[in-house]
């Protein structure tokens, strides 16, 4: 498996290496005094990009209050002591047709600064949340994203393992990734994130005044 690993960190790397040529990017664990700039910077990065404002930040927020938070999963990426990019993964469970539940990992959100995206950053992020999600034994980690970004790093429709939505539904957006061989192989069934994705929309204007302002817009990106 650790060269399954490496294979995977080579790929990424080799298609980075033009990108990140001018920058230095650690990628290390979030701090408690990281956790306001990582709200912000999870703001910049899905503003106006999915509905008008948006509510990522808030989501991020409360899965770090939630049971569900893995400290080793809530990653930055720093280049220049500044944070240019933020990673979270948190604990959800597939309950099979017997109602076995299995732990497994919901991916998201991730952001990368606008101004610094398409650069490798949020890839070096994903491949580092991968690597630690396997050291801490998770069978594998799902989430709802573009499959032309998430296949790079692995990602297959969740069909493929026998894994549907809370809904018994599938659809391309909703991927998982096997963390070793056959990890999956006895976790099929309905997929359940942690509550605290649900967001509360009274809670948000309250939440959004922690914020600088920013106009909502409808933009062409919303209804891709
Ligand atoms: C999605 C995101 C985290 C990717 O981070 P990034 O640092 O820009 O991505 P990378 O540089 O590692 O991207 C590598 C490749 O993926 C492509 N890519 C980046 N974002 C993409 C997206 N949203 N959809 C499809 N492809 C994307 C890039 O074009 C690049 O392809 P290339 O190597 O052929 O040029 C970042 O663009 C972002 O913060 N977007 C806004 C928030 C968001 O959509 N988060 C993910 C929700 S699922």
């Amino acid at each position: 498996m650790a060269q399954a690993k490496s294979k995977l960190a080579q790929k990424i790397e080799y298609e980075n290496r033009n990108k990140l040529k001018h920058m230095e990017v650690l990628i290390r664990e979030t701090a408690e005094k990281d956790f306001y700039q990582t709200e912000y910077l999870t703001r910049e990065a899905f503003w106006n990009l999915y509905h008008p404002g948006c509510v990522e930040h808030m989501i991020l927020h409360n899965l770090r209050k939630s049971k569900c938070c893995v400290r080793e999963l809530d990653l930055v990426a720093v280049s220049d002591g500044k944070i240019v990019g933020h990673i979270i993964s948190t604990r959800a469970r597939i309950i099979d047709p017997a109602d076995v539940v299995h732990d497994v990992l919901c991916v998201g959100p991730l952001s990368v600064l606008p101004e610094l995206q398409k650069k490798g950053i949020g890839s070096e992020l994903m491949i580092k949340s991968i690597e630690t999600a396997k050291k801490l034994g998770y069978p594998g980690m799902i989430l709802f994203g573009n499959p032309a970004y998430y296949h790079r790093v692995g990602f297959r429709n969740a069909q493929e393992f026998g894994i549907t939505t809370k809904d018994g539904q599938n659809f391309d957006p909703f991927m998982a990734l096997e963390l070793n061989a056959n990890a999956l192989a006895d976790v099929k069934g309905r997929f359940f994130e942690d509550e605290a994705f649900e967001v509360d929309t009274d809670q948000l204007p309250g939440f959004e005044s922690l914020f600088p302002y920013k106009e909502k817009r409808v933009t062409e990106t919303q209804f891709n």
